[in-house]
């Protein structure tokens, strides 16, 4: 089919914006797109009455498969106990794993569609999920395939990362090494064989991982051939981003405390910044990462929710974009890029994030006109239609 009358977001080169577009879709991929004027003839031709039209949005970095529920330390925390405190005494992420490990797939499988449904109402159509809430291998593997089947569910491409390093289990309390063992040589190793993760991710801060043993899983995975990615300096500057570049990560992700060093270093990777601002929110962080820094060093910059019960609580892309600008100075076109063709480079997928021939015929539809528009408000959704490989998945065309 040929879309016509429609105001491009191709984000080539910032919005790179066509106005009067058409774009021609065979196969589930875009197969022409340029102005209207020029277009190739097709029989089966589209007004879309000349609404704006972006790729299909991507949420490059979530934790949305999990159990129970986690407002009990919303209070908390709003009653001055830091996140830092619930994660020592046991709760945090170790109260997901409780709960995660307690539940059926059935249970995990609806729970997670809802939040899910959340993001594709705001034109998702990739969204990488990550485990990290079972840490033993069967629940571990459990989480990745439940990601894998909330794809084959809903009109979405679900890219997974296993975060067996998320936090070192109560049962391991007491044996770092012994955890980093079944990480190494028995998770990763299952996993890839299985093709359950695209990526293998880790935590790496005080509370969690420290650079030295991140650095021994991200070994593991680069031995059986699993790109990385890496949660940095959220809540102080290890150096985890630096390692990280040393391995071509594929992003370092939060990034609040990255230094110059740290910035210099992914730029030279061309390792991705995913930039969460929902977690800063929530947390209520003091320290926003250092985006100057990251514009002079031209490196690539991503936005995502971070959906999760504990620190980011956020079902919604559009309202991270809006976060993003203010909470952390992004622009509405640097938001717009970070979750589409920077989301894309995150995820190590060529093929989409830009409108252009060659590309997934992944695109938005929004009743808007400007594509500042989409990162303005907050708890307005102006999506019009979804298409997906070609396919309209929700909304009208016409
Ligand atoms: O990305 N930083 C670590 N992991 C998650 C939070 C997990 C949780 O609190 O359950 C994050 O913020
Ligand atoms: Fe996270």
């Amino acid at each position: 089919m040929l879309l016509t009358n429609l105001n491009a977001a191709t984000m080539r080169n910032g919005y790179g914006l066509v106005a009067d577009a058409a774009i021609l879709i065979e196969h589930g991929k875009i197969t022409w797109m340029g102005p209207r004027g020029v277009a190739p003839h097709h029989h089966h031709s589209i007004n879309c009455g000349g609404r704006l039209v972006t790729p299909g949005l991507i949420d490059c970095h979530t934790h949305l498969v999990y159990g129970g529920n986690r407002a009990n330390e919303f209070e908390m925390r709003l009653d001055g106990v830091s996140y830092t405190d619930i994660a020592k005494a046991g709760g945090g992420i170790f109260s997901t794993v409780r709960a995660t490990r307690a539940q059926s797939d059935a249970e995990l499988v609806s729970a997670s569609l809802k939040r899910l449904d959340s993001l594709l109402a705001e034109g998702v159509t990739t969204v990488e999920i990550k485990s990290g809430y079972g840490l033993d291998v069967r629940n571990e593997i459990k989480m990745l395939r439940i990601a894998r089947e909330l794809g084959k569910l809903r009109p979405v491409d679900v890219v997974t990362s296993y975060l067996g390093a998320h936090a070192l289990p109560q049962e391991f309390q007491h044996d770092r090494d012994a955890y980093l063992d079944l990480v190494c040589n028995e998770a990763i190793p299952t996993i890839a064989a299985q093709k359950l993760a695209d990526a293998v991710d880790a935590f790496c801060e005080k509370i969690a991982f420290t650079v030295t043993e991140t650095a021994r899983v991200f070994e593991a995975a680069k031995a059986h051939g699993l790109p990385v990615k890496l949660h940095a300096e959220q809540l102080s500057n290890l150096g985890g981003a630096k390692m990280a570049a040393g391995f071509n990560a594929l992003s370092v992700d939060h990034i609040e405390y990255l230094d110059r060093e740290g910035v210099e270093a992914i730029a030279r990777s061309g390792t991705v910044a995913v930039l969460l601002p929902g977690a800063f929110y929530y947390l209520r962080e003091k320290q926003a990462p250092p985006v100057a820094e990251l514009r002079r060093h031209n490196v690539p910059v991503a936005v995502s929710t971070d959906l999760n019960p504990g620190s980011s609580p956020i079902h919604s892309l559009l309202a991270a974009m809006n976060m993003a600008c203010m909470l952390f100075g992004l622009r509405p076109e640097e938001a717009l890029a970070g979750v589409t063709a920077n989301a894309a480079r995150a995820l190590g997928l060529g093929d989409r994030g830009v409108i252009a021939p060659g590309m997934k015929a992944d695109l938005v539809l929004w009743d808007t006109a400007r594509p500042g528009d989409l990162s303005y408000p907050l708890g307005f959704n102006p999506l019009s239609a979804v298409i997906r490989n070609g396919t309209l998945v929700k909304g009208k065309l016409a």
